[in-house]
């Protein structure tokens, strides 16, 4: 694994820490690589009204916009697990990250690599292969 890649890893593990995830008990951290090679990371925030949480990767993306930065995504790392236990399992983003994920891909026009970390190792996946067939800008024309 590339240096860069540990970088990004290292990122979403930290920001897993600082999850606020009371219901679950599951923290994620998510870490986006830019063409500078800065790094914009984000962590799981969860509310009482259960279905109104933010994974940590929609929360990443949104800060890389509300920055003005989602042209300069190249990569993106997501780490997860039980309190205290984060790591223990390969977390692979949620369908619907996967859709906020895709409009990054079209911004960038790039097959964003998802790089699923764990203790053990790290699972790289293309957008392509997550959300095959995916609905995005190109069929509201
Ligand atoms: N979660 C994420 O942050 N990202 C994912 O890709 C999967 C799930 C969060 C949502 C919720 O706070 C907790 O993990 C358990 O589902």
């Amino acid at each position: 694994m590339s240096a860069q890649i540990d970088r990004l890893i290292a990122a979403a593990r930290a920001a897993a820490q600082n999850a606020y995830a009371p219901y679950s008990g599951y923290h994620v951290g998510a870490a986006l690589l830019l063409s500078d090679g800065t790094i914009i990371s984000a962590a799981n925030f969860e509310n009482a009204s259960y279905g109104m949480t933010l994974c940590a990767e929609t929360v990443a993306i949104a800060k890389a916009s509300s920055e003005g930065k989602l042209d300069q995504i190249c990569a993106l790392a997501v780490i997860g697990g039980p309190n205290g236990q984060i790591g223990i399992h390969s977390v692979t983003p949620c369908g619907r990250c996967r859709q906020i994920i895709k409009e990054v891909a079209d911004i960038t026009a790039s097959d964003i690599p998802v790089h699923c970390a764990h203790d053990g190792g790290c699972d790289t996946h293309r957008l392509s292969e997550l959300l095959p067939h995916a609905f995005g800008p190109a069929n509201l024309k």
